[in-house]
């Protein structure tokens, strides 16, 4: 009896322990229309798009780094933003002012890249969506706390997640206020990434970490799961340090 009744314990704490899983899925919506902003959608509390796409109406210009102004949509602390899809036609994507929540996000065509993060603490979730065609990063996270990226697709990409290698007060670019340096960690599950150089690449000397679970996830021609960088706060060009090692940095 009380050995059945210490395994069924067992097994309620572990049922309990583990989040709710679902698989990833490639097929990006096409939705039949499209809405096109003139100014950044600021949500506070919860949008729903209802798969509409929207955009921004003007083509990406490349990696030119661009600010709020850019983004299609903007999401204060707490926000929440689902069942959208993001056309080429824009250049920033969505920013997160605090803490937020994407669920069933789709970017047709990254541009610069196309989630920016700039909580200074706490823990934002991409779950459900997709990003293809990013040539540089899909998932940039300038300020703190930590990442969670579950049940997504990335194809043809970058980088799906950089931690800032160096932003600073004035940022790269003299012109932009970015944010300061964080120590900054990043949670990956159950994804499916194929064509792209890297999941995710974190600044070891700041403390950042990656926790990647590759066991759940379907990873086809990506060249590392993780890199390890030397980050710095006066907008150098940080040096790569590791490359698809696991070690207390990079865990996978
Ligand atoms: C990167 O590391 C993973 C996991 O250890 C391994 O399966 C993969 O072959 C490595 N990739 C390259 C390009 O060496």
């Amino acid at each position: 009896m009380i050995a059945t009744s210490t395994v069924f314990l067992a097994l309620a704490a572990l049922v309990v322990a583990t989040p709710a899983r679902r698989a990833a899925s490639c097929t990006f919506p096409d939705p039949p229309s499209t809405s096109s902003l003139s100014e950044p959608m600021s949500v506070t509390g919860d949008f729903d798009g209802g798969n509409v796409r929207f955009d921004r109406g003007e083509a990406c210009t490349g990696q030119s780094e661009g600010g709020d102004s850019n983004a299609v949509f903007l999401l204060e602390d707490g926000a929440s933003l689902s069942n959208v899809v993001i056309g080429a036609d824009q250049a920033e994507g969505v920013h997160c002012l605090g803490s937020c929540t994407l669920t069933n996000v789709w970017f047709e065509a990254v541009c610069e890249d196309a989630i920016t993060i700039k909580q200074d603490s706490g823990t934002s979730t991409i779950s459900g969506g997709g990003a293809k065609g990013a040539e540089d990063k899909v998932v940039q996270h300038n300020g703190g706390g930590t990442v969670v990226i579950d049940s997504f697709c990335v194809q043809d990409f970058g980088k799906l997640y950089r931690s800032c290698g160096n932003c600073d007060e004035y940022g790269q670019t003299a012109l932009t206020v970015l944010s300061s340096m964080y120590e900054r960690h990043v949670e990956i599950s159950n994804i499916i990434a194929s064509s792209g150089s890297s999941l995710a690449g974190i600044n070891s000397n700041y403390g950042d970490t990656a926790i990647i679970d590759v066991d759940s996830s379907t990873i086809d021609d990506v060249d590392s799961i993780c890199d390890t960088y030397e980050g710095n706060d006066n907008g150098d060009e940080p040096e790569k340090l590791t490359s698809n090692e696991s070690n207390d940095y990079c865990q996978f």
